[in-house]
């Protein structure tokens, strides 16, 4: 009587017969073809962020939208807010005191780190690159960002803050 090959060979090996040499040998034709996968959908990541912001661009800013009372932001502060609505997210409130208030995207102009207010320092640094902005103007002051900061008008109202786009 033959003896079945399968027999002595355990039900694991026989779902996976391959030896450990030949699962962690990557051929160039493998390797090739993982490129080519990788940046086909590299292409069609692309394709599909473009077209979703060319079918869906940003609305602006449009009237005045409240963000907190004057006293929740005390002199030296700052406040991170969202507008609803705005793919803009967050801003930054900033209470410099004296009745000076600015808004200004959160975003670095550099690579889109968020930015903070150093009181100590008077500005707004970027701490990825060190990239600095003038916390009045949003001009940068020091660093790789290659624009101002956008800025928000500030409107201060029965005790209210408010925002609304700046006039250009
Ligand atoms: S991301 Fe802000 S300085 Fe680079």
């Amino acid at each position: 009587m033959s003896k079945n090959p399968n027999q002595e060979i355990p039900k694991w090996k026989q779902d996976f017969p391959l030896e450990q040499k030949e699962a962690t040998h990557v051929s160039r034709r493998e390797f090739a073809k993982f490129l080519t996968l990788l940046s086909g959908a590299l292409a069609v990541g692309s394709t599909a962020i473009v077209v979703k912001s060319l079918a869906f661009p940003d609305q602006p800013l449009v009237g005045e939208h409240p963000i907190c009372l004057e006293s929740d932001v005390p002199l030296g502060e700052s406040y991170m807010f969202e507008i609803e609505g705005s793919k803009t997210i967050p801003y930054l409130l900033i209470n410099l005191g004296e009745g000076e208030w600015r808004a200004f995207e959160q975003k670095c102009t550099h690579l889109s780190c968020a930015v903070k207010y150093r009181h100590d320092l008077g500005q707004i640094e970027c701490p990825c690159h060190k990239g600095y902005f003038n916390p009045r103007t949003g001009d940068v002051i020091q660093g790789p960002p290659p624009r101002p900061l956008p800025q928000l008008e500030v409107v201060l109202r029965d005790g209210m803050v408010l925002v609304k786009a700046q006039q250009v």
